[in-house]
This record gives C-alpha cells, sequence and structure tokens, in this order.
C-alpha cells in the first residue's frame, strides 16, 4: 500500500529528528523547521515504533536527522529494533562518523549524508563554528563510512557566498573519494547567510558534464563530471518543491510535522502504541497541503 495525502501525493519517506542537540552552529542551519526549545526528547521506543508503524502504511524511506543523530548512542540499538524492508539513512555532520561507522553498518544503516561546506578548516570554522581538529574529524568520518559500506556516501555542500569559489575542489575530492557531492541550494531565511551564485555554478557543471540526469525527487539534476557525481538540490523551485514532496516528518519532541514550513499542524505521537501511531500518521497525512501552491506563482 501506498499512503496518499488529499492532494494525491505519495506519502513514501519518513525524516525524523532524533536530538534537537547539535555540536556545531551552522549560520544557515533551519533546525528542519523546529522552532523553540522543546519540551521533551523523543525517546528511542517512539522512534522505532513510529518508523515500523510508518513500514506497516508503506513507508520505505527513512532518514535520521537532527540536529545531530549521532548525539545519541542509541541509534544501533534503535536500528536493530527496525522491520525488514526499511532503507534507513542519516544526516550528520560527520564529527563523531569515524567511531560510529562499522556499529551503524552493522546494525543496518544503510548510507550517510555528511555536511562538509569547505575544504578548507578556516571557511569551515567561519561556516559551522567547528574547529580545525572537527574538521579533520569529519573528513576521517567520510572516509570510515567509505570503509564501512555505508554507500553512496553523499557530501552535503550548501552553496553560499563564503564556500561558492570552492565548488571544483568539492567536485575533484568527490571523484577522488568516490563521494556522491550534493550542490545544495540555501534555504533562505533572513540572517542566516546569504547564498552563492548556483545558476552560474550549474550553467558551469552543464557546459562540463558528459552526462546529465535528472531525478523527478524536487527535479534534482544529477551531473557527471569526469566520473564525479555531482547532484544539484534547489528547494527553491517553490510550486515544484511542494508538488514533489513525498515525505512526512517527526520532531525531535516527537510529533509529526505535515510540513517543513509549517508548525500550526503538529500531529502528537505521546502516548500511542504501535496502532494508534498508524491512526496519526494518517491523521497526518491528511492534514498535508501543499505550503507552494501553483496560484501562488
Ligand atoms: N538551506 C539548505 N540546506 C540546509 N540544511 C540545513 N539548513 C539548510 C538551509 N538553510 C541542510 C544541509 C545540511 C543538512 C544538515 O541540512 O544539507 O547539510
Amino acid at each position: 500500500m501506498t499512503l496518499r495525502d488529499p492532494f494525491g501525493r505519495r506519502v513514501t519517506g519518513l525524516r525524523v529528528a532524533v536530538t534537537p542537540r547539535c555540536n556545531l552552529a551552522c549560520l544557515y542551519c533551519h533546525h528542519e523547521g523546529e522552532v523553540g526549545s522543546p519540551h521533551r526528547v523523543i525517546s528511542a521506543d517512539e522512534i522505532a515504533k513510529v518508523i515500523s508503524a510508518g513500514a506497516d502504511l508503506g513507508i520505505r524511506k527513512v532518514k535520521l536527522t537532527g540536529g545531530e543523530p549521532l548525539l545519541r548512542d542509541d541509534l544501533e540499538s534503535i536500528l536493530l529494533r527496525l522491520p525488514e524492508g526499511v532503507e534507513v539513512s542519516l544526516t550528520t555532520n560527520g564529527i563523531l562518523l569515524a567511531e560510529r561507522a562499522e556499529s551503524l553498518a552493522a546494525a543496518g544503516l544503510a548510507r550517510v549524508n555528511v555536511s562538509l561546506d569547505s575544504l578548507r578548516p578556516a571557511v569551515f570554522s567561519g561556516i559551522t563554528g567547528g574547529t580545525a581538529a572537527d574538521h579533520r574529524r569529519v573528513l576521517e568520518g567520510i572516509d570510515a563510512a567509505l570503509g564501512a559500506g555505508l554507500l553512496p556516501v553523499k557530501v552535503n555542500f550548501v552553496v553560499l557566498k563564503e564556500n561558492e569559489g570552492e565548488v571544483w575542489k568539492m567536485v575533484d575530492f568527490a571523484r577522488d573519494r568516490s563521494v556522491v557531492l550534493q550542490l545544495i541550494e540555501l534555504l533562505d531565511q533572513p540572517g542566516r547567510g546569504v547564498g552563492g551564485d548556483l545558476s552560474g555554478i550549474e550553467a558551469a557543471l552543464e557546459a562540463r558534464a558528459e552526462d546529465v540526469v535528472t531525478r523527478d525527487m524536487q527535479r534534482r539534476r544529477k551531473y557527471f563530471i569526469s566520473g564525479a557525481e555531482v547532484e544539484v538540490v534547489r528547494p527553491m523551485d517553490n510550486t515544484e518543491f511542494c508538488a514533489h514532496c513525498n515525505r512526512l516528518r517527526v520532531t525531535s519532541d516527537g510529533k509529526l510535522k505535515p510540513c517543513l514550513l509549517r508548525n500550526d499542524n503538529l500531529v502528537d505521537l505521546a502516548g500511542a502504541d504501535l496502532e494508534e501511531m498508524k491512526r496519526r500518521i494518517e491523521r497526518a497525512v491528511l492534514l498535508r497541503s501543499p505550503y507552494f501552491c501553483a496560484r501562488d506563482r
């Protein structure tokens, strides 16, 4: 079965923020749309249950996010409780990845996205607030993920004024390490960084690419540049973004979140057993509506 919302959009992915805490402070961070400080943090039991309930309803793709998910030390035990057939990936800043990659892979994690916004420690520090030692650990984390078979390893690079000059170095990095580079457009929020010229970059990628593939999800385009794989993620293509949205979110305080951009229609998971979780997921799916509609254009 596949869940469908009232607008006919299929719901095939669940994004679970497992903690609001982070060991970096990236200037652009949208905190997965969460606002305020949470009163409680979702429990391991709730995480395992909501993923299992989603799987029963046909949601087979799960992304663990945060905050920084690796600040939780119970991810392996959560992964071990999940049903077969659910593909779980994780988005991390990579600082704690080197020591966890093997155990996460052994517990069933499929792959990782690692945020890396610069190859230069000073630029990394300016964007993330991390130290040069943190930067080294991120690079070690990427290597460890490759070694543990968390494939494909994707590197998230948010294109900003600070780092737009480094894109071609990142393309080389992606080729050398066999990672997929994701060039991500800044989701604009006042005072949270200035985006780089992704349109110009994309034109240059297009000119150099030996092949270009378009994925339907958010109309992502993938460029192959002398063997390097580079995806461009442009969420600001508003109506397309919403039209292709196939995910439901879970906030770090345990609420189903039908829309990244809204906080007025959350569905609390507290106190629900597996069957009740399914009902609440269905309720949240019914509350989904495109934030940006064609009529807004
Ligand atoms: N714009 C674009 N992407 C963002 N991310 C977080 N905040 C933003 C934003 N404002 C994404 C990046 C980062 C991941 C943790 O979340 O891809 O690597």
